[in-house]
């Protein structure tokens, strides 16, 4: 019996998806804390993939899955992944988390659209567009720390009420965006010729209604206090998964803020979030073998020039190659990830904060002709040589030197199951990053396949 918790260690992205796959083979509940739409898990059973958003990942496994109290919700898109499953999963919600409407995505846009018209285009560091997911995600939990926000308790209430708050909050959203001279629409996110753009919908109260009314209606069978039924699993010995999003470097206390999305990711904040008090809790924290971000922010040994949006024909020609073949850009919005050399500056700070017990190694597989492989070991800020990460920084994150050892390449290792198989190259890179976050890497990722892992004297629970 126990308690894992699942969290990125880096920028989001990190396998996270896979890996929570792996370990809910042996457990009871799964549970999905913080984020809401912006998170875009990928998973590949039996070379199928699957996307997920919102549904954790248990329900891949036709495990108990729920939404905790620290999510923000948008009902469309759930509805829309449960009509994949033909609604045939086992899913519980929490009645106190904030649900997403569409103004929330409306305000999100608008404020990412008038920052890019102030910076004129010009992606500095600071300022300028935080280059969000569109998802409404900062606007829903901001509404929730205003007490201004709809719960899902609301959502699945009366709905006249629901119809009246769904109004008065639509109206308090047009009046933010009025002051900014742009109107209120959604952002549609449209492929056209392999490029990404963005239509502008307009947006109605009716429709926000509209909404509230008939997700309210399909999802309000599904509210259950999370929290309790978490705190009665672990009193009656089951297996409990946290299944965190994002990353801890995207952490709006603890990341690169402003750059950051609007929840708490790190394991310490999972308690919080779902409702329980501290019991113990093993962490396992996602380390992809290379760093990737997608939106603005500091990347110290980034390899895309470090401008964002990424400009690919500028790229250098390892993150092309890695961008190529572990198909780099966001499963929530297709965008470009930028793409880094190895940091453990990062790594040791991310370990900090998140209490590492185990680490999951990811993509390592993605390196494998990559000769030498550039692990930054140290900064070098103004002269002085630092393994100590200002996060809060960004200037002196922009002026950051990294500090690299060269390991040696290691090659192809997707067929490789026991880690006594794995090249010595791989291994030093493995010991590199023990040294750095203090915790064993349990589990290797070789591949994106449920198959494609080596456990090295680990069992989960
Ligand atoms: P998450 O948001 O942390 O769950 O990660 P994503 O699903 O957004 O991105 C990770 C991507 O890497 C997905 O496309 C996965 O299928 C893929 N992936 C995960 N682990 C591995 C691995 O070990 N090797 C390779 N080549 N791909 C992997
Ligand atoms: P998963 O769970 C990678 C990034 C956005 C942007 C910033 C704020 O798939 O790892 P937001 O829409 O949250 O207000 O955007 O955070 N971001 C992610 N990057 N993976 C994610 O989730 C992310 N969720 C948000 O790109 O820079
Ligand atoms: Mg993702």
């Amino acid at each position: 019996m126990g308690l894992v918790t699942i969290v990125g260690a880096l920028w989001g992205d990190e396998g996270k998806g896979k890996i929570t796959d792996v370990v809910n083979e042996q457990a009871d509940l799964i549970v999905k804390t913080n984020g809401g739409a912006n998170a875009g898990t990928t998973f590949v059973i039996d070379g199928k993939k699957h996307v997920l958003h919102l549904l954790p990942s248990g329900v891949l496994r036709g495990k108990r899955s729920l939404l905790a109290q620290g999510i923000v919700m948008r009902p469309e898109q759930l509805c829309k992944e449960l009509e994949e499953f033909d609604w045939k999963v086992s899913i519980g919600i929490d009645p106190r988390l904030h649900v997403t409407l569409p103004y929330h995505l409306a305000l999100d846009y608008a404020r990412e659209k008038a920052a890019d018209l102030k910076a004129k285009g010009d992606n500095k560091t600071v300022g300028g567009a935080i280059g969000t997911t569109l998802s409404g995600i900062g606007p829903t939990y901001e509404q929730q720390k205003s007490r201004a926000g709809i719960r899902f308790c609301e959502l699945a209430g009366d709905e006249e009420k629901l119809k009246k708050r769904v109004e008065e909050n639509y109206n308090y959203v047009k009046g933010i965006i009025a002051q900014s001279g742009l109107d209120v629409v959604m952002p549609d996110r449209k492929q056209v010729d392999g490029k990404y753009v963005v239509n502008e919908v307009p947006l109605t109260p009716e429709y926000c209604q509209q909404v509230a009314v008939e997700s309210g209606r399909k999802l309000g069978k599904y509210l259950s206090d999370v929290s309790l039924e978490v705190i009665e699993a672990l009193g009656a010995g089951k297996n409990v998964v946290f299944q965190g999003a994002q990353g801890t470097m995207l952490d709006i206390g603890f990341g690169n803020y402003p750059k950051v999305t609007s929840s708490e990711t790190r394991a310490p904040a999972a308690y919080a979030a779902v409702g329980i008090p501290p019991v113990p809790m093993r962490v396992i924290g996602i380390v992809k073998a290379y760093p990737t971000k997608v939106g603005s922010g500091p990347v110290v040994t980034c390899l895309d020039g470090g401008r964002w949006p990424v400009d690919e024909a500028c790229s250098d020609d390892i993150a092309k190659t890695i961008r190529k073949r572990a198909n780099e850009r966001g499963a929530t919005t297709g965008r470009a990830r930028r793409i880094g050399w190895p940091d453990m500056v990062v790594l040791k700070y991310s370990s900090q904060l998140n209490g590492f017990t185990n680490i999951a190694l990811t993509l390592l597989d993605v390196l494998h002709d990559i000769d030498p492989i550039k692990v930054c070991v140290e900064y070098e800020i103004d002269g002085k040589r630092t393994d100590a990460y200002p996060s809060w920084d960004l200037d002196a994150l922009a002026r950051a030197k990294p500090v690299y050892k060269e390991l040696p390449g290691f090659g192809d290792i997707t067929g490789v199951r026991e880690y006594g198989q794995l090249p010595d190259g791989a291994k030093q890179y493995i010991r590199l990053i023990e040294q750095a976050t203090g915790a064993p890497v349990s589990i290797i990722s070789v591949g994106p396949d449920r198959e494609q892992t080596i456990l090295r004297d680990f069992k989960p629970f």
